[in-house]
């Protein structure tokens, strides 16, 4: 479990003041694994900076951005005992994954300011201490975020209106809804805006209620937002084969006869508020 306050970096210039901000939470694109669908992708990330239109984006990362390693192969591997110059081959190859997610984020989606990388399912651990998403929160100067983690985005107008959006954030688990799983997380925490996982890419968003009391004696309701993050890895394509190339083998969604699911992701608005009768920042989830 993470907590942290965003503070945006002196190198870009950019502060939270009273503006409205696209978030771009992303993850499980399974870079690398079969049936990653890249062109689609990218075309995500270049409608992300067209939907910002010159706001500022702040992009947090849900797991799964590369696909090696699964649970069940890091397992394997790390008792494997492996030939060093083995290992150096899967470190290589970890290392170019890397290096491909960063290509897509400074040539598609320069412009974000990335707060963090949370972990998934999939990862490569390197053995040293870091995993691809600890490294690739180096990398962008953002801040690995583990597991679970909630941020603070504070929106500040001036000395007298400050507002702070608090998002919880997890790779997700389980086969069902994203919904069903944020309902259950968002009734055991208090405080918190807006809810995001990935894992099962079903994009999906809901709003809400939270009524209150004050001690001045008024009743008072306020939203929270449950939101999936969605996904980018096709459960079936076409002329699929084996490692060799040699026969047609699907991935593992087609393998265990899993749904398909509609692919892609979200953009969320944050847009602060105020009149006569208070302030705010208003969350809008696009699908
Ligand atoms: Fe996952």
């Amino acid at each position: 479990m993470e907590l942290i306050d965003f503070v945006p970096r002196q190198t870009l210039r950019r502060e939270l003041g009273w503006q409205d901000v696209l978030l771009v939470p992303t993850g499980d694109l399974q870079l690398g694994g079969i049936g990653f669908w890249k062109t689609g992708y990218i075309e995500y990330l270049k409608d992300c900076v067209k939907t910002a239109n010159g706001a500022p984006i702040l992009l947090v990362t849900t797991g799964d951005m590369v696909d090696r390693n699964s649970p069940s192969n890091r397992r394997k591997i790390a008792n494997a005992e492996l030939y060093d110059s083995v290992r150096a081959g899967q470190i290589t190859i970890g290392e170019q994954d890397i290096e491909e997610v960063i290509d897509l984020f400074q040539t598609y989606i320069p412009e974000a300011d990335i707060i963090g990388f949370i972990s998934g399912h999939h990862y490569m651990d390197f053995g040293d201490g870091t995993n691809t998403d600890s490294r690739l929160a180096d990398h962008f100067g953002a801040s690995y975020l583990g597991d679970c983690a909630v941020v603070h985005l504070n929106f500040k107008q001036d000395d007298h209106t400050s507002k702070t959006v608090k998002i919880w954030l997890h790779h997700g688990q389980g086969t069902a809804s994203p919904i069903k799983k944020l309902e259950k997380i968002a009734a055991e925490w208090d405080g918190i805006d807006l809810f995001l996982m990935g894992h099962t890419p079903h994009i999906e968003t809901k709003v809400k209620g939270r009524m209150y009391t004050t001690t001045q004696g008024n009743l008072h309701h306020r939203t929270v937002k449950l939101a999936g993050t969605g996904g980018w890895l096709r459960g079936y394509t076409l002329n699929s084969s084996d490692v060799e190339g040699n026969l047609p083998k699907g991935n593992y969604v087609e393998e265990a006869m899993m749904a398909p699911c509609p692919l892609g992701g979200i953009k969320i608005w944050l847009r602060p508020w105020k009149n006569q009768h208070g302030a705010g920042v208003k969350i809008e989830v696009v699908l």
